[in-house]
């Protein structure tokens, strides 16, 4: 099923900070590919982790429904926590898992699928996205785009309805950086999976449906 992105009024803030933004409003309809623009600093990747509720906020809310026409709201926990794949900016992989491992990890959580279905799904998705060659390395041994194919392969691994990418193509080159956009739009082609982009690139931007630009007054499109 197809969800989309309602957020409301958000105000967001990192301890007694200053908030990153007032009022920010935005609606991300099911199935939409957006690309989240807008300079270092300015907060794509907190807004990010607000819709994955990665942190809290001070005001305004963010809820996920399932169709334009009836808006039909779903339970945020739990789309947040079994629906949402994120891809980090700084990857967060486990250190003493290899490549395989730290893809396999969602699939051992929920303990819904034997070990050899989880590998088995675990390597599809890495070939997927070229990193098969990957599977018994440890983290500390990949380069920066190598860990960033392996954190996309894991973002994957439960076909999640919201893919959140935070510049999932900030360490390619331009061959490898084809086959994670392909892999990400395909996705949303095929399952009708939301994604939310942030990117510097105006290149990789302008695949995406819509594009967003944030800035210290809110959001421009
Ligand atoms: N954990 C944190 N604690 C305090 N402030 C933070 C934290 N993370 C980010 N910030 C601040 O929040 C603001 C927005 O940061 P954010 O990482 O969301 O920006 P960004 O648009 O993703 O930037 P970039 O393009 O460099 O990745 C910045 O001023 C940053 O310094
Ligand atoms: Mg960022």
């Amino acid at each position: 099923m197809a969800t989309g992105i309602k957020i409301n009024s958000i105000e967001c803030c990192y301890g007694e900070r200053e908030p990153i933004y007032k009022n920010l409003s935005l609606e991300i309809v099911p199935g939409q590919t957006v690309a989240l623009m807008g300079e270092s600093g300015v907060g794509k990747t907190s807004l990010l982790k607000a819709i994955a509720g990665f942190i809290p906020l001070r005001s305004g809310n963010i809820s996920f429904f399932s169709s334009r026409v009836n808006e039909h709201f779903q339970d945020s926990e739990y789309i947040k926590k079994e629906k949402i794949g994120f891809v980090f900016q700084d990857y967060y992989l486990i250190d003493h898992l290899t490549g395989c491992q730290n893809v396999m990890l969602p699939g051992l959580m929920g303990i819904d699928a034997g070990l050899r279905e989880v590998e088995e799904r675990a390597k599809e998705l890495m070939a997927a996205l070229n990193v098969s060659h990957l599977q018994d390395r440890y983290p500390d041994t990949l380069s920066g785009g190598e860990k960033q194919r392996i954190c996309i392969a894991r973002a994957f691994f439960k076909s999640p309805e919201i893919v959140l990418a935070d510049e999932p193509t900030g360490s390619l080159d331009e061959k490898n950086s084809e086959i994670v956009i392909r892999v990400l739009i395909n996705a949303a082609k095929k399952d009708g999976t939301t994604l939310v982009l942030a990117t510097h690139s105006k290149n990789v931007a302008s695949r995406m449906e819509r594009e967003i630009v944030l800035n210290s007054c809110g959001i421009q499109e």
